[in-house]
């Protein structure tokens, strides 16, 4: 089947089973045309709540689809592919994580959505990196704060807000941990005009080069609003796909990990969603995302909390 039919199978089986697709800016160009929203980690968990639908296929990873399952109990939220996890998510496993809450009492803890339900039932409110300046913003500035799991987001709340009463987990997500500033400067030089875009998760040496730092709608939205025509972006690539879309005419250029191989920037996880997973899971209603119900309900509360801020 050529992915113009497989597109066009999503489209009537979503029809038929009432079923809303949701996609990362991550996921494959293919997927993210199908969908019914397309964005970030943040507008993916409002776009979950109140969805005039019975399934939602959520063209993302784990942490993403139980977010939404906890926000919308009463629909099936399905999967296209189980192995779709996020290594930020696993460098946080939730018996160690209460561990190191318990060990520090008095601290408000802020997790980042990517976190599994487990370590979200544990947390005080949730932040994704839309909002985290927010959301550490919003605690009062004597009030000592656990922040988890990525730390490279983390040093970056503390650089902004000065706050120096914040303990980090020690967690990177092996995508944004790998680009290299050398190779950005590279770029840079090679074309001087253009604007670096980085995202919060990266190390702190490529943060000190951006002209822009945030959340990938964030990033998407400064590439539209600016006057600059090239681009260096350093986050995972599919992005770059709603950047040419947005912004055409304007140049994205990719930034390389340190070996030099741009595929390898690629999150695996993300690029595990595929049309014929989608049209699998839409017709078997399988992979179905199943959250225990008193893990569910303690997850809610700081998700909530996060979503009315
Ligand atoms: P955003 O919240 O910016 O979409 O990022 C999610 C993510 O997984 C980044 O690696
Ligand atoms: Fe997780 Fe990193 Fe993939 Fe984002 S890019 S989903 S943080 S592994």
């Amino acid at each position: 089947m050529t992915t113009e039919e497989l597109q066009e199978r999503v489209l009537r089986l979503k029809k038929e089973k009432r079923a809303v697709l949701l996609a990362h800016y991550y996921t494959r160009a293919e997927v993210q045309q199908v969908a019914d929203f397309v964005g970030d980690s943040l507008q993916l968990a409002r776009a979950a709540v109140g969805l005039d639908a019975d399934i939602i296929v959520f063209a993302g990873v784990r942490f993403m689809g139980e977010t939404a399952k906890v926000l919308s109990p009463d629909k099936k939220v399905l999967m296209p592919d189980p192995e779709a996890g996020c290594s930020l998510a696993d460098s946080c496993p939730a018996d160690e994580f209460a561990r190191f809450v318990k060990a520090h009492p008095g601290h408000t803890v802020v997790s980042y959505v990517n976190t599994s339900v487990e370590v979200k039932a544990l947390t005080d409110i949730v932040c994704t990196s839309g909002n985290a300046l927010e959301v550490v913003g919003s605690i009062p500035p004597e009030v000592p704060v656990i922040f988890g799991p990525d730390r490279n987001l983390g040093s970056y709340i503390i650089s902004k807000t000065g706050r120096d009463n914040m303990v980090l987990w020690n967690g990177a997500c092996h995508v944004h941990e790998q680009f290299s500033l050398e190779a950005v400067l590279a770029l840079k030089k090679e074309h001087p005009a253009a604007k670096v875009l980085v995202h919060p998760e990266c190390k702190e040496q490529l943060v000190m080069v951006a002209d822009h730092v945030g959340s990938t709608a964030s990033l998407l939205s400064y590439a539209r609003t600016s006057d600059a025509d090239e681009f260096i972006v350093v986050t995972e690539p599919g992005i770059i796909f709603k950047m040419r879309q947005a912004c055409p005419g304007k140049t994205f250029i990719p930034a390389p990990p340190s070996e030099g191989d741009c595929a390898c920037n690629d999150c695996s996880y993300m690029k595990l969603v595929t049309l014929p997973k989608i049209i699998d899971v839409l017709t078997n209603l399988s992979n179905e995302i199943t959250v225990p119900e008193d893990i569910a309900k303690a997850a809610l509360k700081p998700i909530m909390r996060m979503l009315e801020l």
